[in-house]
């Protein structure tokens, strides 16, 4: 399985945007996270064009910067014109010193910090999306003491179930993240916010998950959101005028993923958007979401070399690489399932059912089991797909590993974005 913009060249090699992955492994070093910027692009301009097509101006869609946070991803966000979601003060840092407009960042999290709070209140981002009532509390009165006066968003759970791994599935009743529906909880905290002087309620959000294939759960979480827009409406006559649904659209790991395109699985939800405003009879709140993997997953593939094969008679053979759970834990933590290839050749004899191992002391440092691999030997180059989510940004320096490059490519052009750590930066917080 290929992803888009990839493809093998005239000389077995691996091509990512028309770049040679071995001259880049060559150019780089490894491990590599190499970044298909053509993709994130057209990824964002095609949700943005949904946007304008379907919704009111006001609305537009945010990427949620979890999924890959740096200077440059913020930069193209930018440019591209979309709005950002961060869950935390390094995120948000970041962002502005991208120069990313504040007004377009909605700042998330179930345990924000009071620095973290402060910190979005002077500079000014959009929205304060409210986890908890002790945070709404919290808000309100530094809020007073800074003399400012915040727009809210609240992250609610609509009790949708959504059909994907029990780790990232949210928007059931027992999860961490938001209030509560069905126990009034939702309620309760509308009433509250409407009783306090420093913060506006703007906005409802939900997300119920990620690495969502069907189109249902979020046209039944549209209906849900826009239910409790119209209760709220007719219960406190107060319109609550933005409805956030947030992320979860899936992204194509291995062939038994079959992500919709954009355009598909927005359609459904449109549809039912307009329909259930005007069955309820409510103005149309603005639109958001908060897509990060289905932006930026699929554009990025890591590159690995091999160290050695070491083939247990009986048992398994293990294929090492110079990185593993370090750079990309998802395996160790969820048994996430990805792609893998010999990028240095498409011909040969396959050796079957192989273990891709990483250079981390645990057992549990592997990247894929029971894959095939072209002829792998010392030296090749491995590529790792679908690695432009969760990947850097869940990256540690376990073992004090170097964390690896960032390079964006781009019609047969490379560049590094994120610099390779050094040793010198392992010791920078050491005293
Ligand atoms: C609040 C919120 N918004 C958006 C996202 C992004 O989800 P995805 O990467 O699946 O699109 C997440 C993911 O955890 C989230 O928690």
């Amino acid at each position: 399985m290929l992803t888009k913009g990839l493809n093998i060249g005239e000389n077995g090699h691996l091509f990512i945007e028309n770049c040679d992955t071995v001259e880049l492994a060559k150019e780089y070093g490894t491990p590599l996270y190499v970044m298909n910027e053509s993709l994130i692009r057209d990824n964002c301009k095609r949700y943005k064009n949904f946007f304008a097509d379907n919704f009111s101006s006001l609305s537009f869609p945010c990427y949620a910067s979890k999924a890959l946070s740096c200077l440059e991803i913020y930069r193209i966000m930018k440019e591209e014109g979309m709005g950002v979601d961060v869950v935390s003060g390094g995120e948000l840092y970041t962002a502005l010193n991208a120069g990313f407009p504040a007004e377009k960042i909605f700042f998330h999290g179930n345990n924000k910090t009071e620095q973290e709070l402060r910190m979005a209140i002077k500079y000014g981002v959009g929205r304060i999306i409210v986890d908890n009532l002790t945070e709404l509390e919290v808000l309100n009165d530094i809020a007073s003491e800074m003399n400012a006066n915040v727009n809210i968003g609240f992250r609610i759970k609509p009790g949708i179930d959504a059909h994907t791994h029990d780790y990232i599935r949210t928007g059931q009743i027992d999860s961490k993240f938001g209030f509560a529906l069905e126990n009034g909880e939702a309620k309760e905290a509308v009433k509250k916010a409407l009783g306090y002087s420093n913060v506006s309620l703007c906005q409802v959000h939900c997300h119920i998950g990620s690495q969502i294939f069907d189109t249902e759960p979020f046209s039944d979480a549209v209906k849900v959101m826009l239910g409790f827009i119209a209760e709220i409406n007719s219960e406190f006559d107060f319109l609550i005028k933005e409805l956030n649904l947030g992320g979860g659209l899936g992204a194509k790991y291995t062939d038994a993923d079959s992500p919709l395109e954009i355009e598909d699985y927005l359609a459904p939800v449109a549809k039912t958007f307009h329909e259930t405003c005007s069955k309820l009879n409510i103005p149309e709140p603005s639109f958001h979401i908060e897509p990060g993997r289905s932006i930026v997953g699929e554009s990025g593939t890591t590159l690995y070399t091999i160290g050695n094969v070491k083939e247990i008679k009986g048992v398994r053979t293990y294929v090492s690489v110079d990185g593993g759970m370090c750079d990309n834990i998802r395996y160790a933590l969820y048994k996430a399932e990805y792609t893998v290839l010999n990028a240095s050749k498409s011909q040969g004899e396959v050796l079957k059912n192989v273990t891709i191992a990483g250079k981390c002391c645990e057992s549990g440092d592997l990247l894929k089991e029971g894959t095939d691999l072209i002829e792998p030997k010392r030296g090749d180059v491995l590529a790792v797909l679908t690695t432009g989510a969760y990947n850097y940004s869940m990256a540690s320096n376990y073992n004090r590993i170097l964390r690896p490059a960032i390079v964006m490519v781009k019609n047969g052009r490379s560049r590094v974005v994120v610099q390779r750590e050094s040793y010198a930066d392992l010791l920078n917080n050491d005293i």
